[in-house]
């Protein structure tokens, strides 16, 4: 079986990874890998530190993802030679002001209603944990499970296992997916060339309904939603854990790397598909994370980056076969791509070689939005 993957960011690398691991030959197309979200995203683990209200089935796909990051990349680093900068010891969500600390409480309680233990710390305990935190900050919630990875290190473990597993790498832009009898059989490159397979993965993100000749029933509802991200650098690292605050009403995040760089973020824009960085949306995100970390002024800047995430109507990702057979899409992941990426990249291998989609996926499916 020969399966074509529309884009190459980590949800289509790791897709590609999963297949390529099943004997199925892969080939990924993509003008520039690895160049978009996956290259401005943080990292963040974290399906219960950012649990929103009423995504609970988001929350059990972002669990089951979490949960098997550790043989993921265990697997991936064995595989590629390279390190993911993967880490399991726990987020701290931080409130700098009573009403943040008001907000953090609710969320506390709902993530108990689900079963979730996340623990309640008062302001000297998170200091106890994390003291380069503000003595302002009142109070927060620890989620022992929730970690980080640096994306751009997952990224290229992802193309290194794909390039040693035999995947090819098409630099090239896919324009339009080739339908014969009412079924996917490639995909036609913008230089022109057309590419045949048995299987074709819409992997794209926010372009993904960009390609052309879809059905309509068949074309993702996916928006871009600008997210702007600050990297700065220390000899050492600031935090011992990722950190998530909540001041005065707007959220920050601060992710560590053992390194000594840190990861501030980020914005969320809708602004079609805009990069720009704009003055604001920095002094948003480092006005907060000076008041809740004031050392991070110590460190120095590294990068300014701006991405775009793929937003869907529900804010969960778009997950299996859709309307059109031979057809498959992977896109949607909005907020959680990096965190999704096992789950995704796993139960998309596994509906490739078996035409079911597994369990896990399947509150996810292209169909939900057909009415
Ligand atoms: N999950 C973090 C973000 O999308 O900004």
């Amino acid at each position: 079986m020969h399966v074509v993957i529309v884009g190459g960011g980590v949800i289509g690398l790791g897709i590609a990874w999963r297949s390529l691991v099943r004997g199925v030959r892969v080939t990924v197309v993509d003008p520039e890998p690895a160049s978009k979200a996956s290259r401005v995203a943080a990292g963040m683990l974290t399906p219960v530190t950012e649990l929103g209200y009423g995504e609970n089935a988001l929350l059990r796909l972002g669990i089951a993802s979490r949960d098997r990051y550790p043989s993921f990349v265990a697997e991936l680093e064995d595989a590629s030679g390279l390190d993911t900068a993967y880490r399991r010891d726990g987020v701290l969500q931080v409130a700098l002001d009573s009403d943040d600390l008001a907000v953090l409480e609710e969320l506390r309680r709902f993530q108990e209603s689900l079963g979730i233990a996340a623990e309640a710390l008062t302001g000297r305990e998170c200091r106890r944990r994390e003291p380069m935190l503000a003595p302002s900050a009142r109070g927060g919630l620890f989620a022992p499970d929730d970690g980080s990875i640096d994306p751009r290190r997952l990224s290229a473990a992802l193309l290194a296992a794909v390039d040693r597993l035999g995947g090819t790498l098409i630099r090239d832009r896919a324009a339009e997916v080739l339908v014969d009898r009412d079924r996917a059989t490639g995909v036609r490159l913008a230089g022109g060339d057309a590419l045949h397979a048995d299987q074709v993965v819409l992997a794209a993100g926010p372009w993904s309904h960009e390609l052309k000749g879809l059905p309509p029933d068949t074309v993702p509802p996916v928006r871009p939603v600008k997210g702007q991200v600050v990297r700065l650098r220390g000899t050492v690292p600031l935090l011992g854990h990722t950190v998530r605050g909540l001041v005065r009403g707007s959220s920050v995040y601060l992710v560590p790397r053992a390194d000594g760089g840190l990861v501030i973020g980020a914005t969320q824009e809708e602004m079609g598909y805009d990069t720009t960085v704009t003055a604001g949306g920095v002094w948003e995100l480092l006005r907060d994370a000076r008041e809740l970390v004031p050392g991070v002024t110590e460190l120095a800047f590294e990068e300014v980056t701006a991405g775009l995430r793929p937003g869907s109507p529900d804010n969960a990702p778009i997950l299996g076969p859709s309307a059109l057979p031979g057809l498959l899409l992977a896109t949607g992941h909005f907020r959680n791509g990096v965190l999704l990426t096992p789950v995704t990249a796993d139960a998309m291998a596994e509906t490739l070689a078996t035409a079911e989609p597994p369990e896990v996926i399947r509150p996810f499916t292209p169909g939900r939005f057909r009415h």
